[in-house]
């Protein structure tokens, strides 16, 4: 049987175990140390923003996020019902509740109308959010022209999850630096990884300053031990943190070679009743997973085409599971567009290999495979 071809593996490039060897050399083998600190700076620096705190997860970053906004028992928060559940499983940690917004079919991400309708909703019940989870999907900014303002009016905190983002931009502007704070995560499928790990980033010091303290178990600054809050264990290696520089060093390539990868499925595919993921005016993607849609009319689905892709040790998904359809978020309410995309898209949608490995041989063979579904 031929090597499994993954959906989004991870690629290591030349420098990683530079940084890793020179954490060894010195003994920095610390949650802390100066692969933390240089990582941190660099990628604020790329992103352009003023400060970073790394984490051992994105979930981890939206979980600080949302308490240093003060969200906690008997709140709510709106969120992005199209994600993966670490957008939103972070509002259940501190006792909150979720209430999930649907998408618009532009670009995938967060529907304005649909927001507009949640806040309408939350004042009429004089119940209004802590704050908003925005989440650029897929590689794609939100419609942050139109999300923004709408927040700005009732003037609730956004908190941008750009964990699948990382180098995306949207009117010229990094993902991850729309929202009050952004996130990032470096799990194993991002387009960059430390192996596990988050980042979260912000201009505003006094919010990053707050979360490390939690995130190093709210030492408070004295010779013993001294605690008045609750803290976690989230902080960044020094040796994931080198790999995060390491990688780092490759993003813009990696991007590259995504778009080319997303560029040949579309050529390859272009005669099946399939269309790409949308892409927004002045949308620039990182083309982290290239996703499309099947016409639901046509005689074959998703699913058919991932188990006859499986046959051959070729891994696909479909497109995230909507959260307001997950078993566990049963009760929470969700707002609709109209008609519901989130739904469509979970119905119709479908992630192909992407890893910046994949070779131009391997595509071919993928999209002969779709395409004799459709026979
Ligand atoms: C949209 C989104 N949000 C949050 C997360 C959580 O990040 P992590 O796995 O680093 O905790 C992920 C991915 O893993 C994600 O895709």
């Amino acid at each position: 049987m031929k090597n499994r071809i993954y959906l989004s593996p991870p690629h290591m490039g030349n420098n990683e175990i530079k940084y890793i060897q020179e954490a060894f050399q010195t003994n920095w083998i610390a949650p802390l140390g100066p692969n933390v600190d240089c990582f941190e700076n660099e990628l604020c620096e790329y992103v352009g923003i003023d400060h970073g705190l790394a984490l051992s997860s994105g979930t981890a970053a939206i979980h600080l996020a949302l308490k240093y906004y003060d969200v906690g028992l008997g709140d709510t928060v709106f969120c992005s019902s199209l994600t993966f559940v670490g957008s939103c499983n972070p509002i259940t940690y501190l006792g909150a509740t979720p209430i999930f917004i649907d998408c618009e079919s532009d670009s995938w991400n967060m529907s304005p109308e649909a927001l507009q309708k949640a806040f309408d909703g939350a004042l009429q019940q004089n119940r209004m959010p802590k704050a908003v989870i925005i989440v650029d999907l897929y590689g794609q900014a939100a419609q942050y022209d139109l999300l923004l303002p709408i927040c700005k009016k009732y003037n609730t905190p956004v908190i941008e999850d750009a964990a699948e983002a990382l180098g995306a931009t949207y009117k010229g502007q990094q993902c991850g630096t729309f929202g009050d704070v952004g996130i990032f995560s470096f799990n194993g499928n991002k387009i960059i990884t430390t192996s596990g790990g988050g980042m979260v980033v912000s201009n505003n010091k006094a919010a990053i300053d707050k979360m490390r303290f939690w995130a190093t178990q709210a030492k408070e600054p004295e010779i013993h031990y001294e605690h008045k809050e609750i803290g976690y264990n989230y902080r960044m290696s020094n040796i994931c943190a080198g790999i995060g520089r390491g990688q780092l060093e490759n993003l813009n390539e990696k991007i590259r070679i995504k778009k080319a990868i997303f560029q040949r499925y579309q050529e390859l595919l272009i005669d099946l009743p399939v269309k790409m993921l949308p892409i927004v005016e002045k949308s620039e993607l990182n083309y982290w997973l290239t996703v499309l849609t099947i016409d639901g009319e046509c005689n074959t689905s998703p699913i058919t085409i991932i188990k006859a892709l499986e046959q051959e040790n070729i891994e696909s998904r479909p497109v995230w599971k909507p959260m307001h359809l997950q078993p566990v978020f049963s009760d929470n309410k969700f707002v609709s567009s109209n008609p519901i995309i989130s739904e469509e898209l979970y119905a119709n949608g479908l992630c192909l290999p992407s890893g910046s490995t994949l070779t131009e041989e391997d595509q071919k063979y993928i999209c002969q495979i779709i395409s004799s579904c459709f026979e």
